[in-house]
């Protein structure tokens, strides 16, 4: 085991290169099981969620070669209909082979994925979604069995008491590729992750529209072929370098991003006095210390403020002078970062879905735990921040979903190393 060791107090300067998205290489991986040929998926970030999924891939049956974030993903024998309960529980993400294996195999056993820190994290959608389908399920072990003797078209209203799902979303759209007729899923979530999936399908020969829209039509087909595709690069490791640059008074260009999936970022960053400048596909964010203004942000699906930032930005409102509020409206839990925050001299406070942040002058370096992957990126961010020596603990939190994140960051003068726990 590790800890990240992170002298703060220097600013970032300098360029950084943004991996391929965590969320959309997820699905997209497993939507190869909709197909025997081969697909060839390019810009695979190298992560511990990732390499887990490939795994999980291998013990369905399919030939996987990683390579330089390329993976060659082939079949030569039958696939497997059960995705066991180990890789399942390590990473949920894992649930959305459900719908590609029951299109595909029209059957499927897939491990129910535990809750986590960051809530209880319920499929009732997925389930709700096959079962449109079609599918007759059970669930008995911790397993959801899936059967059923042809997918039939329907049409789907996937709205949850928070919200749109972005796996729900994924899953059924994935299993309806192979159904027999139209269906149209309404209240689909408009990550952009959903639409490179989308347009991964669409590549496979799927009949997919609307993705990345709330309204997303299928018209199901009765087979699917190989293809070959690149990634989007990650909206959510970006708009952590952004907030890290902000937080040092840095002043970072960020390379392979693109802008559009930023905008409600880069609009708060804005009125904090945060100066951004537009490139080809890069963004220059630049912070003069004493222009640093405080904010109050409310998370919502996609276009809203999105909820796997919320955690990097409470550590830049941390030491922002002034009084911001910030609201959870996704996961209502999700604010274990908090008192990792406080122990570093933040002063945070926690009233149900909201937290209250006074802004501190600094920060102060201290022994942290990691818990979840975007609350790691917090502590990164204060430690980045803060006065002093951070030491973070469990660092294979951040190993999830973050590609080389220290090497990245020493590239741009932090100081930040790893040693043995
Ligand atoms: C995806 O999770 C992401 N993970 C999450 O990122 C992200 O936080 C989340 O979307 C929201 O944007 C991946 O894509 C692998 P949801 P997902 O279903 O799809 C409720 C990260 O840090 N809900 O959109 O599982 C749910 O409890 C991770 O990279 C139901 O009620 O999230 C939540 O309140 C963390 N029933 C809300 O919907 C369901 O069947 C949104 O969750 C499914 C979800």
């Amino acid at each position: 085991m590790e800890k990240l060791v992170i002298e703060g107090g220097r600013p970032l300067k300098g360029d950084v290169k943004i991996s391929g998205s965590k969320n959309a290489a997820l699905p997209i991986l497993a939507a190869t099981l909709l197909t025997q040929d081969t697909c060839v998926i390019r810009n695979v970030p190298k992560l511990r969620d990732t390499m887990t999924m490939l795994r999980l891939l291998r013990s369905l049956g399919k030939i996987v070669e990683f390579h330089k974030n390329e993976v060659i993903i082939s079949q030569r024998g039958k696939l497997s209909p059960v995705a066991d309960y180990k890789l399942v529980s390590t990473m949920r993400g894992s649930f959305c082979v459900m719908g590609p294996l029951l299109a595909r195999l029209r059957q499927a056993q897939v491990s129910l994925p535990g809750g986590c820190v960051i809530g209880v994290r319920p499929v009732d959608l997925h389930l709700k979604g096959f079962q449109a389908l079609g599918a007759k399920l059970r669930i008995d072990g911790g397993y959801v069995y899936a059967t059923a003797k042809q997918l039939r078209g329907a049409s789907i209203y996937l709205g949850g008491l928070f919200g749109s799902s972005v796996l729900a979303t994924g899953n059924v759209m994935m299993a309806a590729t192979l159904a027999k007729g139209l269906t149209v899923i309404e209240s689909a979530a408009c990550e952009p992750e959903v639409t490179d999936l989308g347009n991964f399908l669409v590549a496979m020969g799927a009949k997919v529209t609307g993705q990345g829209t709330p309204q997303v039509t299928v018209h199901g087909v009765k087979h699917l072929h190989g293809a070959e595709y690149t990634i989007e690069s990650d909206r959510i490791e970006a708009g952590t370098f952004m907030l890290a640059a902000a937080a040092t008074h840095g002043d970072v260009t960020i390379h392979g991003t693109n802008f559009n999936e930023l905008f409600v970022l880069i609009d708060q960053l804005e009125k904090c006095g945060v100066k951004i400048t537009r490139g080809k596909n890069t963004l220059r964010v630049k912070c003069l210390k004493k222009k640093m203004q405080p904010a109050s942000v409310t998370t919502y699906p996609y276009p809203g403020f999105p909820t796997d930032l919320q955690a990097q930005f409470m550590a830049l409102m941390a030491v922002t002078p002034g009084l911001s509020v910030i609201t959870e409206k996704v996961f209502p839990d999700r604010f274990i970062h908090i008192a990792e925050l406080n122990r570093m001299g933040a002063s945070i406070r926690r009233e149900g879905n909201i937290a209250i942040i006074e802004g501190v002058k600094t920060l102060h370096g201290a022994p942290v735990m990691a818990s979840d992957l975007r609350a790691s990126a917090a502590l990164v961010i204060a430690g980045l921040a803060a006065a002093g020596r951070t030491e973070i603990h469990r660092v294979y939190h951040l190993e999830r979903g973050y590609e080389n994140m220290d090497a990245k960051l020493s590239k741009l003068g932090a100081k930040i190393y790893r040693e043995k726990e």
